[in-house]
């Protein structure tokens, strides 16, 4: 178990993998989409990857979160570009997140929803190659056309977008974006022109939900008001 420190609203010590027990993301749906939520790290100059990757932002207890979100949701949501840099792979491996999807009343692999403008995905990659991976690709300009596909052929009620920052400027555009997920990591990047996790947009208001703490990083939870 992965201990975090609840900073805000109520102080209180809280394991990461029970984050989202009580949080039933699918329930907020407004009608005729899911619900959607987006997971992201940064640095504290606001970097969004190190070496072109997340991985040197990344920490157990980022990791934890990143697992409890994965295991809450119908879906994953991910741009073509992410899937590269990342080289992803199926969402829910580990057995035991597997069953608590099962209880929950969820399909035990969410949904890899995925999307491109050009159709030009990245086969090769273990998510497009795993049997036991549940993918939906779209070809299209909007992303919301995506998410709302999803929720009519596949019943999809919650969604969990993990970027990257092309997509999640998208989204926001689309007005499809109801809360963010920042990882705040105890690291200062440097360097010019950093790749933040919006690659474009227009200033968006935030409210602050929660602030956790957890490997001398901050994990915030903010709802995005305004979206659509
Ligand atoms: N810090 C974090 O938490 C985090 C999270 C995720 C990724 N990253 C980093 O971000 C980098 C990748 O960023 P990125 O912005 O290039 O990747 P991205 O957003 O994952 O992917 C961009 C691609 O998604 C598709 N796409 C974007 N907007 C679209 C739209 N409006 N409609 C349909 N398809 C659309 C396009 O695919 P086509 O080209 O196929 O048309 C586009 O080229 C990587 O280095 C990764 O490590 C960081």
């Amino acid at each position: 178990m992965t201990a975090l420190r609840r900073l805000f609203p109520e102080p209180e010590e809280v394991e990461a993998e029970a984050l989202f027990a009580d949080v039933d993301f699918a329930a907020l749906a407004p009608a005729g989409r899911p619900y959607v939520v987006v997971n992201m790290v940064s640095s504290t100059d606001g970097r969004a990857t190190l070496e072109g990757k997340t991985k040197l932002l990344s920490s157990d207890a980022d990791r934890a979160v990143f697992h409890a979100l994965r295991t809450a949701v119908d879906a994953v949501m991910v741009g073509t570009g992410t899937l590269r840099a990342e080289h992803y792979g199926r969402m829910v491996r580990d057995e035991r997140r597997r069953e608590i999807r099962r209880e929950r009343g969820l399909e035990p692999e969410p949904l890899a929803i995925v999307c491109s403008r050009t159709g030009d995905f990245p086969d090769d990659i273990p998510l497009f190659t795993d049997p036991e991976a549940r993918v939906f690709t779209h070809v299209g300009p909007a992303p919301g056309e995506a998410v709302r596909r999803a929720h009519t052929e596949h019943g999809v009620r919650s969604v969990l977008l993990e970027g990257g920052p092309t997509l999640n400027a998208a989204m926001l555009a689309d007005r499809m974006v109801d809360e963010l997920f920042l990882t705040v990591a105890p690291l200062l990047a440097g360097g010019a022109a950093p790749l933040t996790i919006l690659s474009d947009g227009h200033p968006t208001p935030l409210e602050l939900r929660w602030a956790l703490e957890g490997d001398g990083a901050l994990f915030l939870r903010y709802a995005v008001t305004g979206s659509g």
